[in-house]
């Protein structure tokens, strides 16, 4: 399983932490930026080159997770690229529902309101969670 990961710098600490984890777990990382919290960095700058990297690879088992002080810009920057899903989960429960019910491909956290060990569970919750693949939910997908 291969993973895009980006922030700005509001989500730089914990996106260090996440990837730390990740590699742990032995999976393969793709560091989109931003590389240092010591300057701004807009994170729709950083939503479009982590989607354009993860849009470009052909292979099917694959997610994006972003990282900014709330989660909220960069998942609404995310949203407005066609073929992401880009779900805010600062929980666990809408982590797995969201990967159940809209197939999202790409995770959103908040930087500054995550604690480390909850954002490791919201990860692994989100990764290891299939989409239902229930029809009601295929129909409602194709509408978006
Ligand atoms: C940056 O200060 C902050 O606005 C950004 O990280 C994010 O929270 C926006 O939604």
């Amino acid at each position: 399983m291969k993973i895009y990961i980006g922030s700005d710098h509001g989500g730089f600490q914990l996106k260090t932490h996440v990837i730390k984890y990740l590699k742990e777990l032995g999976l393969d990382i793709e560091d989109c930026g931003c590389h240092t919290d010591e300057f701004s960095y807009d994170y729709p700058d950083v939503a479009s080159i982590t989607c354009d990297q993860f849009l470009k690879d052909e292979n099917e088992k694959k997610f994006g997770i972003l990282i900014c002080g709330t989660g909220v810009g960069i998942s609404m920057s995310a949203n407005r690229n066609r073929g992401i899903r880009c779900a805010l989960c600062n929980d666990m429960f809408t982590a797995r529902m969201t990967r159940l019910h809209n197939n999202a491909n790409f995770l959103a956290m908040g930087g500054r309101v995550l604690g480390t060990g909850l954002a490791e569970e919201i990860v692994k919750t989100f990764i290891h969670t299939g989409f239902s693949g229930e029809q009601r939910h295929v129909m409602r997908i194709a509408k978006i």
